[in-house]
Formats: structure tokens, C-alpha cells, sequence
């Protein structure tokens, strides 16, 4: 018995409780000595900075009110944007509380969630929270979204299906074809979602693919933040966009005043600033370019990446790359015995990674044998 379940074995409780996974967060760069955090997918760039300006200016002065609790002035700049009708919006702290509010929406106790594994950590805290039965379908040799595995995992318990486009931790994406395969084949009252927390990186001619299947599918939802490329992870603010009604329900199960007016506030400046944004992003993309690039010269196999990391895939060698790699000053996120994700920093980290792979492989060239592309 763990010491979380002999304290909570003199209380009465929820008899699942102790299937449900922990959430580790990505691990900080350690103080006094030079070292990179990217362990968690972050923006290594402040906030815009007319993001800075606007928060300054307005929000930290209402710090005493609650903040409007359906997050109006972001909700009707997103329904512009994405020509939407309002109500099929919903705001989140962060797309993470959007898709647990989708989750406890639709399912509970005696259904299922499908997810492709491995993929975003969260999903099977996330679906065991709700007392619903995680169905993990593993990705392809390619690191890819298995989909007619998917498709052959529906079952009448299933409520929900959850596509992660870019996947994290992988990088890897999923096409228009592949998404049009798994929609035409599950039944049109189970709800696909698609959860694009890192699209602006992908440079897939499709990387608009969640909106375009909702706009044409009645069971799409589709999960975005501005944690990644807008940069502001610290203040939680994500939305969902999906049909009026699977909307409505999860406004119930959301945590009231979540969404504070700073956030808000954030979120409208960002989305004004358009062109600091597609500039941030585009640097970051030929960062992630430069890096692959050079692993590849070096002798690595990546898989293709369209999001702000990448993917080792190391087997029994991870914890010792991982430590090499830490040692470096390169804090990534591990997964033990399976593979590294490390995010894209700033130039010089990225240096001080592409630096640190070239030894890693000098040293240990069994690196290069642990994946290869299937095709
Ligand atoms: C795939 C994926 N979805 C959703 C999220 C949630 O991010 P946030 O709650 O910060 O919007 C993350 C964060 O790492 C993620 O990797």
C-alpha cells in the first residue's frame, strides 16, 4: 500500500481512487548553473509584448471583482474569428479544464474515452477522474495515430474519442484523410475530439483541420489554448469550440470564475496581435527545422515533428540519454523507458541541445538503432 492510499484508507472514498494516475509536472531547470527548462512545451519568449501593455494597463486594477464568468470579450473575438455562433464556445482554465469539462460531460462510470497512447499525460488522469474507463490505442510503429484501431475500439460504452493533432509527447500529425477515415466510420452521436494545443506549428497545408471537420461534422469539438504559441501558459486560458448543446452541458460542470480577468484580458490583446505572433511562431518553427536538421546530419531518428518539441525514441537507453542530457544543462521530459520529449528554446539552448546530441551519439551510437521510420 502507497502513503497516499494508507492516509486515505481512514476517510471514506471513491473505491477508484487509487487507479487514478498522478500528473508529474515538467521538471524546472535547477538554480546556479547554466541550464534549459524544456520540459514542458512553453514559450521560451515573454508574453507579447502588447499583451504586457494591455494587462498592465486595465487588468490589475479589478483584482477585487470576479471576472465575467463566460469570458464575453474573449468569447465574441473568438466567434468573429472562427465565424462561429457564441454559444458554441466555452472558455477554460486552459484547454486542459475545456477537455475535463468535456470529459465529465459525456462520460462517467461504466463508459469508455479512446485516446491514442502514448499522448498528452493528462488524458488518462483526465478520464479516470470521471470514473469512465480509459481506452488507450497504441500509436503506430511510425508514432502515429493508429486510426483503424480507433475506429475498431468504438463499442456502445464509448462516449468519447479524443484525436491529439500534433500528438504530444511524438510531434507527429494527423491528415485530413486520416481524420475524414475515423469521422465517416464512428457512430455521428459519439463526439471526436480534436485537441490542437500546438497547430500553429504545424506546417501541414491541414494544420486548420479541427475547424474545418467542425464546421462540416456535427460531432467535432475542437480544444485550443494560449499557453503554447500566444506564451501565456502561467495565466490558463483556453477555449472549445463544439456543437451549442455538448457546449451547454459542460458550462455545467465547470468550475465557476475560473478564468480570471487578467487571462482575459491577455487572451483579447493576443488575439490582436496577429503579426507578433505568427513572427514568434515562424522563428520557432525554423528552430525546430534547425535542430532536426542537425540531429539527422548527426545520425538520429526523429519522427517528423509539427509542434514546439521533439521526440527521441530511446527505449531502455532513456534514463541514460536522459542524464546526459540533464548533466548538459538540457532539462527535458522523460519517460522512462520510452523516450525523451524535448521543446524548442531559445537559440542558444537549442545550440546547447544540438551540441549535447552530437556527443550523446559520438558516445552511445546505439541511440541511432533504437527507431527508425517505418517507410
Ligand atoms: C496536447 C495538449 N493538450 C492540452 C494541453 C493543455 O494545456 P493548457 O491547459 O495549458 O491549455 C497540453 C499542455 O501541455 C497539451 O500538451
Amino acid at each position: 500500500m502507497s502513503a497516499s492510499e494508507e492516509s486515505i484508507a481512514a476517510f471514506r472514498h471513491r473505491d477508484d481512487l487509487a487507479s487514478i494516475p498522478v500528473y508529474r509536472q515538467g521538471k524546472p531547470a535547477p538554480a546556479g548553473r547554466r541550464a534549459f527548462k524544456l520540459s514542458s512545451n512553453e514559450n521560451p519568449y515573454g508574453p507579447l509584448p502588447s499583451v504586457i501593455k494591455a494587462i498592465d494597463s486595465t487588468a490589475l486594477t479589478t483584482m477585487n471583482r470576479y471576472p465575467d464568468m463566460h469570458g464575453w470579450k474573449v468569447v465574441e473575438r473568438l466567434a468573429a474569428k472562427y465565424d462561429v455562433s457564441p454559444d458554441s464556445i466555452i472558455l477554460g482554465a486552459g484547454s486542459s479544464e475545456v477537455i475535463t469539462e468535456l470529459v465529465n460531460a459525456l462520460s462517467g462510470a461504466g463508459t469508455e474515452v479512446i485516446f491514442p497512447w502514448r499522448s498528452f499525460e493528462a488524458y488518462p488522469i483526465i478520464v479516470r477522474g470521471s470514473g469512465a474507463t480509459p481506452v488507450e490505442v497504441p500509436l503506430t510503429a511510425d508514432l502515429r495515430h493508429d486510426i483503424p484501431s480507433m475506429i475498431n475500439a468504438v463499442t456502445d460504452r464509448t462516449r468519447l474519442i479524443i484525436v491529439n493533432n500534433p500528438n504530444n509527447p511524438t510531434g507527429t500529425t494527423v491528415s485530413r484523410a486520416e481524420a475524414e477515415q475515423l469521422l465517416n466510420a464512428v457512430p455521428k452521436d459519439v463526439v471526436v475530439l480534436f485537441d490542437e494545443a500546438y497547430y500553429q506549428f504545424n506546417t501541414d497545408p491541414d494544420t486548420e483541420l479541427g475547424m474545418d471537420l467542425f464546421r462540416r461534422y456535427p460531432n467535432v469539438v475542437v480544444a485550443r489554448t494560449f499557453s503554447k504559441a500566444y506564451g501565456l501558459a502561467g495565466l490558463r486560458i483556453g477555449f472549445g469550440i463544439g456543437p451549442a448543446p455538448v457546449i451547454a452541458e459542460m458550462g455545467k460542470v465547470a468550475l465557476p470564475f475560473a478564468v480570471s480577468d487578467v487571462a482575459q484580458t491577455a487572451a483579447v490583446a493576443s488575439l490582436d496581435a496577429q503579426d507578433e505572433l505568427e513572427e514568434r511562431v515562424r522563428d520557432l518553427i525554423a528552430e525546430r527545422d534547425r535542430i532536426m536538421t542537425a540531429l539527422a546530419e548527426q545520425g538520429w531518428h526523429v519522427p517528423p515533428s509539427g509542434a514546439n518539441y521533439f521526440w527521441l525514441q530511446l527505449g531502455e537507453l532513456t534514463d541514460t540519454v536522459a542524464e546526459k542530457l540533464t548533466e548538459a544543462g538540457v532539462i527535458a521530459r522523460v519517460f522512462s523507458g520510452d523516450g525523451i520529449r524535448i521543446s524548442i528554446g531559445t537559440h542558444e539552448a537549442n545550440d546547447l541541445v544540438i551540441d549535447t546530441c552530437a556527443a550523446i551519439i559520438h558516445e552511445l551510437p546505439a541511440v541511432a538503432d533504437q527507431w527508425s521510420p517505418s517507410r
